[in-house]
């Protein structure tokens, strides 16, 4: 999928009442951003943020942030928000390695959606369910930790699977192609996903937690 450079992202997204400017003002009060204790949910590389924003509509008593480093996807994001009133929906446009910086224990769900596989050995450390993003998520995460984790690498799943594991992680569902499961599992479909399912691409899918 291409990526389109926004020439005036900047404008877009420092108008945006969806768009947390300096989130390291709220860590430890995002319910105060939300004005609720509901639960927080957290994506994290939404891209043009189909899935965070379609989630916010289906699931009113949820507040969800969807995070990406990319100016012009934030924008694109922002946009396809389009003159809707969603209470329960913000963004932050900053790099993932800083979240202990923007939030307490306050996430209840860590959605990662077609994260970036980072295919060679001395990138696995940037992947998002890499041990070094685990360790990070555990000082994030409210008292369960709850990860819910879609691609379509098989690589990157598999890798996943055995992190999510190390770390005592229990896996609620795994599916081993999401589009043609039986089972009745919620799913929003991202950007990406849309172009997979398009392209009959398999999905691989895992919910995972760990009760404290
Ligand atoms: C393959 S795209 C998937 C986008 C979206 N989740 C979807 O499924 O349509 C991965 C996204 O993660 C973002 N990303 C990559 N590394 C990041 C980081 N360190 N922090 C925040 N976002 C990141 C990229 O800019 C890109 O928009």
């Amino acid at each position: 999928m291409r990526y389109n450079v926004i020439k005036n992202a900047d404008s877009i997204i420092d108008s945006s009442s969806y768009l947390i400017k300096n989130p390291e003002n709220y860590k430890g009060k995002w319910n105060e951003v939300f004005n609720n204790n509901n639960p927080i949910c957290l994506e994290l590389g939404m891209g043009r943020g189909s899935f965070i924003i379609e989630m916010a509509k289906a699931h009113p008593n949820i507040n969800y942030i969807g995070l990406e480093i990319d100016k012009s996807q934030t924008a694109t994001a922002i946009s396809n928000i389009r003159g809707q009133k969603l209470n329960n929906l913000k963004m932050i446009c900053a790099d993932a390695r800083n979240i202990i910086n923007y939030f307490g224990k306050e996430i209840n769900t860590i959605y990662l959606t077609f994260s970036e596989p980072w295919p060679k050995k001395q990138d696995e450390k940037k992947r998002f369910s890499h041990e070094s993003y685990l360790k990070l998520y555990d000082r994030i995460f409210k008292k369960d930790k709850h990860i819910i984790l879609k691609t379509d690498n098989k690589i990157l799943f598999a890798s996943a699977l055995e992190n999510l594991s190390k770390y005592w992680y229990s896996f609620d569902k795994v599916s081993l192609d999401l589009h043609k499961d039986e089972r009745k599992i919620e799913n929003i479909m991202t950007d990406f996903e849309k172009q997979y399912f398009k392209e009959h691409r398999v999905i691989y899918y895992v919910d995972a937690s760990f009760k404290n």
